[in-house]
């Protein structure tokens, strides 16, 4: 029997499967990074989603951890260099809310379209705008997709039954597999000459931090919409506050900031640019698949069993 701390909101299936398994269940929310220290003393695993940060402090603190569950897709809030230095293991739940990523995409891209949050906000404020909100069609129009991995496929997937072109940028993946979403892969400066749309779907690291800048965003249609469900950062807020002002573009739908939460960000209140806090995951499947798969990767690490969606080995 061992104990394992969750600091965040975890499905309660995926709670259940670790007690079935005779472990202790310690949730304990909304601690102070200190408190957390105290808490991690004597846990062998913690359970986090993405507010906790878990850094080398807490890894220190927490001397018999053997495991790190992150009940989502990626590991960015946790220091795995530091992590794999203490033989601790870091796993996660790549693919529990992909669907989810890949539908809010959707979701983004219809409601820039269309105006949706701004048309919203003029009627309940007692404005009927109807010439003001005119949109466009994605029918016919070319999308974009930079990162063709799990979500951007899933994109394209969607995009295709919208009637759309799609045209991809991904250094790591061949036109044998983008042919599969009828995807043409192009060089990013050609993606950005030829999209009336794009959706980017990468992985934050040194190599995408700041991949969409002035200079990419110069290269631009004005009527260009961009979309940003992945990850704060890789694209340069700044710039594209700019841009969208300039009307260099016409519009963006970011749904991830550089800083969250995004209450300073230079991206609220522009027009044109309509955001989201984060919610590319906030959906009941994906919270409960999160949970469920970061339980059983938790339990077999504390099993001293394989661990199929470790990011390290220890
Ligand atoms: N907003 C949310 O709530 C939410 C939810 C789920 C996932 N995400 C994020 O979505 C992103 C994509 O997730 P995924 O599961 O599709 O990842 P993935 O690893 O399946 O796909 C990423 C793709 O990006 C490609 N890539 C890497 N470097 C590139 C570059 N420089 N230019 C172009 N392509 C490059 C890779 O080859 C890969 O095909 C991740 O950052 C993830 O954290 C966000």
């Amino acid at each position: 029997m061992k104990r394992v701390l969750v600091s965040e909101t975890i499905a309660e299936a995926g709670l259940n499967l670790l007690r079935a398994a005779g472990h202790v269940v310690d949730v304990r929310l909304g601690l102070s990074p200190d408190e957390l220290g105290e808490a991690v003393g004597g846990a062998a695993g913690l359970i986090v989603r993405s507010a906790t940060k878990v850094d080398a402090a807490l890894l220190n603190a927490g001397s018999d951890l053997i495991v790190v569950g992150r009940a989502g897709v990626g590991v960015d809030n946790v220091d795995v260099a530091h992590a794999t230095s203490r033989n601790v293991l870091v796993v996660n739940a790549p693919l529990s809310n992909v669907t989810s990523a890949a539908e809010h995409s959707m979701a983004l891209l219809l409601a820039q379209a269309r105006n949706v949050p701004q048309a919203h906000a003029a009627l309940t404020a007692r404005r009927w705008e109807r010439s003001a909100w005119q949109g466009v069609e994605l029918a016919g129009k070319t999308l974009g997709v930079i990162g063709l991995g799990r979500i951007g496929s899933l994109v394209a997937e969607r995009a295709l039954a919208f009637g759309m072109k799609i045209v991809a940028h991904d250094p790591y993946i061949s036109q044998e597999v983008a042919s599969r979403v009828h995807a043409e892969l192009i060089a990013l400066e050609e993606l950005m000459r030829r999209s009336d749309f794009i959706t980017l779907h990468l992985l934050k690291t040194p190599e995408t931090i700041g991949l969409i800048n002035a200079d990419l965003l110069a290269l631009a249609k004005p009527s260009l919409r961009i979309v940003n469900v992945s990850r704060g950062g890789i694209i340069d807020e700044a710039d594209l506050a700019a841009a969208v002002r300039a009307g260099t573009i016409a519009g963006a739908a970011i749904d991830v900031f550089d800083v969250e939460p995004a209450l300073d960000s230079p991206l609220l209140g522009v027009d044109g640019i309509v955001v989201t806090p984060h919610l590319g995951a906030s959906t009941a499947e994906a919270q409960q698949a999160a949970g469920i798969t970061i339980a059983e990767q938790v339990q077999l690490a504390l099993n001293g069993e394989a661990v199929p969606f470790a990011v390290n080995q220890t």
